[in-house]
Parts: C-alpha cells; structure tokens; sequence
C-alpha cells in the first residue's frame, strides 16, 4: 500500500553531515539505525527529527533547526551538556543498552539519569509537535525514545505513532532489573504499533508486558486497560545496490586492478598486493562490547596457534570505528582491545608479517563496500546484536566469481534469517576457530551456493521493504 501521508521519523541520531546528499556518497554513519532510516527516508520523503549531535553551553531553549533537502526535511535540536552526560551517556547508554544486550552486570541504575531521560523525551516531543499536521505518520526509533509516544499523547496528539525497537528486547527476568520497567512498559503500550527485529525478541516483550502489566494478548495485539497496541516483526534492512559491486572482479585477481566500486581497496589501503597467496579477514564493527571483538582476537589468536600454515599467508583486519568514547565501559573496552592486539601481534610478527591490522576509525560505506570484496571471511561475531547491517553489507558486497565466506555469530539476530552463513557461537573460541579455518578452505562451488541464498535474504529483507511494511501497517491501523 502506498503511503498517503507525510512521514515523520524520530531518532536521537540523525546523519551527522551537513547534508543528505553528501551522506548519501558515503560520508562515514552513525551505526545501523542511520543507515537503514536514511536508505528509507530516501524512498519516502518527509520529516526526520533528532538531535543535532551537539552540545549546547547555554540552557536551551531556542526550536529545532529545520535544512531542505529535496523532498526531505531534517530538523534537530541541540542538547544541554547535562542532557547529554545524563540522557545520551548515562540512562541510554549506560543503563538501557547493557540491559537490552542482557548485560546485566553492566547496568547503572541512577534515579538522576533516568528523570533526565524523561525531560529529554518530553523535550523532543514539545519540540516536534509545533512541525506536525494532522494527518501525519510519526515513526520513532529506538531505546533512546521510549516515552516519545506517551509525551506527544499527554501533549494532545490523536494521530498515529509507531515505534521500533533497533535492538534486542531482553528476556523477562532481565528487563525487570530496571527500577522503571513497568513505566516503560506503560509508555511503549501508547503506541499503535510497536516493531521489533524477530519473533523472540516479540516473545520476550510480550512475556514481560504480561508479567509487569497483566494485560492480554491475542493474534499480533495487546489489549491493556482499554486500548490496544498490535506487535510485529519487522526485519530491518540494506540497500543492497549500495553495496552491490560493479564489476566482477577481485582486485588481487590477475584479470585486474579494480574492487569494482572504483573506491578505496584493502588491498591498497594496507599496501598488501606485492604479498601472494594472501588471505583476508575483515572485522567491522563500532567499538562496542556487545561485537565482542576481545573473543574475536582471541578466536584468531587460537587458529594462529592451531594452524601454523596460516601464518604469513594470513591477515586479520580490524576496523573499529569510534563509538561513545566518554562512556566507561567503551574506555575499557578499546583499551582492552588494543592490549589484546599488541600481545597478539608481539607474540606472531614476523619480518614482513604482521598479523593484525587495527584501524581504529570510521570509514565511509563506499570505501566499506570495496573492503567487504576483498575479503576472504568477514567475522561477525557479536556477544549480542540486535540485527547487525555489517552481515548483509558484506553479502551484498560479494562478486558471483569468488564470493568470501560469512561467520555469523549466533547471537546476531541476523542469524535467524541469514542460515546460510557459517554460524557460530562466539564464545566457543576453539569450535570458532575450527569453523573460521574452514571457511578460508571453503571451495568455490560451497562459497557461490551460499552467498546466492544469502544474497537473497538480504534482497528480500531490505531497508526498503523493512519501512514500507512498517509504514503499510501503522497506516492500515
Ligand atoms: N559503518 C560505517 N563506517 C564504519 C563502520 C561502520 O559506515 O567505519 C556502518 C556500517 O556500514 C553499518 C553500520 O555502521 O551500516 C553498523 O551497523 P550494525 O547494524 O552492524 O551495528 P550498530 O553499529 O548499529 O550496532
Ligand atoms: C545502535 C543503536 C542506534 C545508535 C547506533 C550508534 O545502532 O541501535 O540507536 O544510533 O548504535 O550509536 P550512537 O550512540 O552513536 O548513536
């Protein structure tokens, strides 16, 4: 079904460039939310409302600054420092994504943060309401909005408002760790329709819906003190053409040079092409514990240990763009992930070989595109993932001559549709090491029939598809 009016998507992260077309030639995202939204938004037009990604010294006050792009508007809103240490960095980052990622032990329960994140929420929405007509879709993404929907109905909205949950939602007897759970639970039932990647994640809603609230649920609804919020399964997406490559063949092929996306090759990037035989693992990832990538060093390490053929014949490497670089747990984690790096590298190097190569920056998805090519394995292997867009990239990304092998880490919610990657379980170092050997061994024919059924996955569920079916069924309510 066509959409028939405007859409408005609210986010906290919005693509940090200046404009839309320069984020479209592949000015480095924000994370999967802004890929997949921008790629949305591109088809549908309308209104994209978040924060500016800046801090304001002074307390703020002034409206959002609203660019044109085409059929596309994109309005922000600064934040004030202590909106951002207690809202972003705090309660969002440091109370509800270790608990979404069922990392309990890393939860930080502060009353303070959690009052903030509320002012904030009714910030964005009495900042949003003055930009809205009656006949408006409103689509809000993700853990940092929770209470979105419930401010902008307090606030007098009757329209439609719909929301999608980015990451896992986590079982019962962990969601009922946060103080507020029932009040979130509460706010999530405001709106008409709540998204999540996979059917267990809808499972687990709906088991802590019933055991903090009492409601009832039947079909694809929950009815709960006289209204009633329909739940749906929506897996979210890449614009495979983004990615798809042009030409058809490896630049270490010797038919020639090009990655076939005319940007930036491993190869090149690493000075690599004078070294035969070579092959590549690629690993990219925010800096993030829920990726994991202290196991993936290790999982490297034990098949440098296990394997004795592969070195000199074999590189890892690491992209780990920046990621929420004041928050406590991400300053130990990279210093954790560096630590692991020097010992591994110490511990192998060889004149003329150094195992890993850790690029600790964002690149562009273009450049991304050339990379994932090259690759041999691109070992996605996070402790816990909502979805993880790498894994599609990286298929979408394959040539039909010589597609590289993906290592999925079971804990991806990618692994309930992408079956045909290899699946792992990240914490199993040997078994992932085994399963990795294998993949650099795996022959062409296994490697083609894979990728083909993968890459339908990936065409199936894309980002188009994700928002359209998303958009179809708020608008159908
Ligand atoms: N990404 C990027 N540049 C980088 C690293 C990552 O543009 O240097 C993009 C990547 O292409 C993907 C997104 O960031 O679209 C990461 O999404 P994913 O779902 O894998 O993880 P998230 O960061 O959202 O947890
Ligand atoms: C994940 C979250 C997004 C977030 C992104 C980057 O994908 O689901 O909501 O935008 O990470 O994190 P950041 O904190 O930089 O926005």
């Amino acid at each position: 079904m066509a959409l028939n009016r405007r859409l408005i998507v609210v986010s906290n992260r919005v693509p940090p460039s200046e404009s839309f077309e320069e984020q479209g030639r592949g000015e480095a995202s924000a994370g999967g939310l802004v890929t997949a939204v921008r790629a949305a938004m591109e088809q549908s037009g309308g209104l994209w409302f978040g924060w500016s990604g800046r801090t304001s010294r002074r307390r703020v006050t002034m409206g959002p600054t609203v660019r044109v792009f085409g059929r596309l508007q994109h309005a922000t809103m600064d934040l004030s420092g202590d909106e951002v240490s207690q809202f972003y960095l705090g309660y969002s980052n440091r109370t509800l994504w270790p608990l979404l990622h069922s990392f309990p032990s890393h939860v930080d329960i502060r009353r303070q943060t959690y009052l903030s994140y509320r002012r904030v929420n009714r910030r964005f929405a009495s900042s949003l309401l003055p930009l809205l007509s009656r006949d408006d879709l409103i689509w809000v993404q993700d853990f940092h909005l929770f209470h979105l929907g419930y401010e902008l109905r307090r606030m007098g909205w009757r329209g439609k408002v719909g929301f999608f949950l980015h990451v896992p939602f986590p079982p019962a007897e962990i969601f009922n760790i946060l103080p507020w759970s029932h009040d979130t639970l509460q706010a999530l039932l405001e709106y008409d329709l709540v998204g999540l990647h996979n059917e267990r994640y809808m499972h687990n809603l709906i088991d802590s819906l019933d055991i903090e609230l009492g409601g009832e649920s039947h079909d694809d609804t929950y009815y709960y003190e006289g209204s009633s919020t329909r739940l749906g399964v929506f897996p979210i997406g890449i614009d495979p053409g983004t990615f798809r490559p042009k030409k058809t063949h490896r630049s270490n092929d010797s038919q020639g040079d090009c990655n076939g996306h005319g940007t930036r090759s491993l190869v090149d990037e690493l000075s690599l092409a004078s070294t035969p035989d070579l092959q590549l693992i690629l690993g990219v990832d925010r800096l993030d514990y829920t990726k994991g990538i202290p196991n993936r060093l290790r999982i490297f390490e034990r098949m440098l240990e296990r394997y004795s053929n592969l070195r000199n014949k074999l590189i890892y490497i690491q992209i780990s763009s920046p990621s929420r670089t004041r928050v406590p747990e991400y300053v130990q984690e990279k210093e954790l992930v560096e630590r692991l790096v020097g010992q591994i590298n110490g511990r192998f190097s060889e004149a003329g070989w150094v195992p890993i190569r850790y690029l600790y920056r964002s690149y562009a998805q273009s450049d991304l595109a050339g990379f994932y090519r090259d690759a041999d394995v691109c070992l996605v292997t996070p402790l816990r993932d909502g979805m993880n867009l790498v894994a599609k990239e990286f298929v979408a990304a394959q040539g039909e001559d010589s597609p590289g092998v993906l290592v999925l880490s079971r804990f991806a919610g990618a692994a309930s549709t992408m079956r045909d990657a290899v699946i792992v379980n990240p914490y199993d170092i040997d078994g992932t090491a085994e399963a990795t050997y294998q993949a650099l061994r795996m022959p062409l024919e296994e490697r083609r029939r894979r990728n083909r059924k993968l890459l339908s996955v990936v065409e199936k569920h894309s980002s188009r598809n994700w928002s359209q079916t998303f958009t179809a069924t708020l608008q159908a309510l």
